[in-house]
């Protein structure tokens, strides 16, 4: 079954908004195999956004990601990846469908609340990332 690297950024953390992402993937009937609270460091920020490194943002973003605590998650699932990123919506919440994550409850794209891996390539890398193996459900 295929697994994606799920997060609750420090703005859902801030705005008490956890439970109502870890419940949207839940109802949806995804099985939740790791869970974490963690106030990242800048190294493993840096690390899990290095694709973006050359970009305008890489900074605030990297500064915004390890200003407070995240809920770092691993949901199992078929087509988790078109799954998980179809709930959570567009990357600017401007352009994100009502119904999803960030349409409903996002307007910044900076503060854009959730993370999720966007290949299954990718989602193997952050779960690796994140998690050691003895932290997630066999
Ligand atoms: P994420 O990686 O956080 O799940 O978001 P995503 O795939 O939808 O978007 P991505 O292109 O990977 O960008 C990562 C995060 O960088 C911030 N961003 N800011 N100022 C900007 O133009 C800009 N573009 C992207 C967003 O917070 C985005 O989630
Ligand atoms: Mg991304």
């Amino acid at each position: 079954m295929e697994r994606s690297f799920i997060m609750a950024k420090p703005d859902a953390v801030e705005r008490r908004l956890s439970a109502e992402i870890i419940g949207r993937f839940e109802t949806r009937g995804l099985r939740l195999v790791g869970l974490k609270l963690i106030h990242p460091s800048r190294e493993l920020a840096e690390t899990h956004y290095a694709v973006h490194r050359e970009r305008p943002f890489f900074n605030d973003l990297v500064e915004f990601i390890t200003s407070g605590p995240v809920v770092a998650m691993v949901w199992e699932g078929r087509d988790i990846i078109t799954v998980t990123r179809t709930m959570i919506g567009a990357t600017n919440p401007v352009n994100a469908a009502p119904g999803t994550i960030r349409g409903d409850l996002a307007i910044e794209v900076a503060t854009n609340l959730v993370h999720g891996s966007d290949s299954l390539e990718t989602a193997e890398k952050e779960i690796a990332l994140w998690f050691a193996p003895s932290e997630l459900l066999p």
